[in-house]
């Protein structure tokens, strides 16, 4: 596997390595920027937690053999588990333990929309989920401990998994050369490379997930919102329909208009909106909480103006999109927020920077559209006031 000592520019990211070529980053993210994140005994507590999805894997040392279990557990579960052969894996770790969402600021070079979860394992030596997939792009960031990884330098075509097991091993395993990685070193998997990693020692890996929708979910979701909005939800009326279409002969020229009125719901603006909604939506937030102490816009001014700023979490789901005419849309966790050319400063705001001032929102123009905007967005949770807590 190729081995960087920084991460690759933006560019050479997109041209030369994502969804094609492996690679790990040593040293990648400060090791003192690990104190924040989630550690083991808060991990053990999430996974006790109804809401969350967690899975605990025992792996056999003889090889071969694997258990899963899927949470929430009892806390006794953990004093049964030895020191050995077992990892936890615990999903949408960022939406939980916000402090862990910092790590996403060394991403954004990746697409931010496109990130599903934070997905974190705790694992003691021997632990390991064995060689296998997984449908979507990681980052793989290593915590505390150490790993040995080995990953494919292709991807996998025909994929043959062991019978009978809990979850999806290779039978044939991960062909390349296996490679320690220790706190701060990154690897990044394309989908369907295959890669398995074996704990040397205590180790919490941090895998950030990207995984894009399948066509039947797009068009399922894309529908469901038409039918939502009355006036794009048109009826197909056999137009121009002629004599070969008699009987029950669906002629060629009639599935030409069909396909027609399905691209034109497709081209429509709304289709932009829409896709900020649908990548605006997270697997375990419904909607984005309402704060109990909404501000007003004068309330917001006059804090800002007494010189306290205001900051955007990274947990945050957010996703921009433009549309054909040139209307920008900003979405918070699946709620379409603006769509007027007077916010276009601030959207780009939100993408570039994480925090906000008095002299910042100044700079911004059209500060009446723009405060309010804001107010929305504050009363939303989806900005904090610095000293503010997102957890609480
Ligand atoms: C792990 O952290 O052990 C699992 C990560 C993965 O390979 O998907
Ligand atoms: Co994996």
């Amino acid at each position: 596997m190729l081995v960087l000592n920084e991460f690759p520019t933006a560019d050479e990211f997109y041209k030369i390595y994502w969804g094609r070529k492996p690679f790990v980053v040593r040293g990648a993210i400060d090791a003192a920027a690990f104190e924040g994140f989630i550690d083991g005994d808060m991990l053990a507590g999430l996974s006790l937690e109804d809401e969350v999805k967690s899975r605990i894997v025992l792996s056999a040392p003889e090889g071969n053999k694997w258990t899963c279990e899927h949470g929430p557990f009892e806390e006794e579960r953990f004093s049964t588990l030895g020191d050995k052969n077992w990892s936890l894996l615990v999903q949408n770790v960022e939406q939980y333990h916000t402090d862990t969402a910092n790590l996403l600021k060394s991403f954004n070079f990746s697409p931010r929309w496109l990130m599903d979860d934070i997905m974190v394992s705790y694992s003691e030596a021997g632990g390991t989920v064995g060689p296998h997939t997984d449908s979507y792009h990681v980052f793989l960031v290593q915590g505390t401990g150490h790993r040995s990884w080995t990953v494919g330098d292709t991807p996998v075509v025909n994929e043959e998994c062991i019978e009978g097991l809990d979850l999806k091993v290779l039978k044939s395993g991960v062909e390349g050369e296996a490679i320690e990685v220790t706190i701060g070193d990154v690897i990044y998997i394309p989908p369907h490379f295959a890669h398995e990693g074996k704990t040397l020692e205590t180790a919490m890996t941090f895998s950030v997930g990207f995984l894009g929708p399948k066509m039947s979910e797009l068009f399922a979701q894309y529908g469901h919102y038409l039918e939502q909005m009355e006036a794009l939800d048109k009826r197909y009326a056999g137009q121009e329909l002629n004599v070969r279409s008699a009987g029950f002969a669906l002629a060629p020229h009639a599935q030409k208009t069909l396909r027609g009125e399905l691209m034109n719901a497709l081209h429509a603006d709304s289709f932009s909106v829409w896709l900020a909604e649908y990548f605006s939506t997270s697997a375990d937030v419904d909607e984005a909480e309402l704060r109990e102490d909404p501000l007003s816009s004068a309330e917001l001014i006059a804090r800002l103006q007494a010189g306290e700023v205001l900051y955007r979490p990274e947990h945050v789901k957010i996703c921009t999109t433009t549309s054909q005419d040139g209307v920008r849309t900003l979405a918070v966790y699946g709620a379409v927020l603006v769509t007027t050319v007077a916010h276009d400063g601030l959207i780009e705001w939100l993408g570039q920077h994480a925090s906000l001032s008095l002299g910042d929102v100044d700079a911004l123009g059209n500060k009446d559209a723009v405060i309010s905007v804001i107010a929305h967005l504050y009363n939303q949770n989806a900005l904090f006031f610095e000293g503010d807590d997102p957890d609480h």
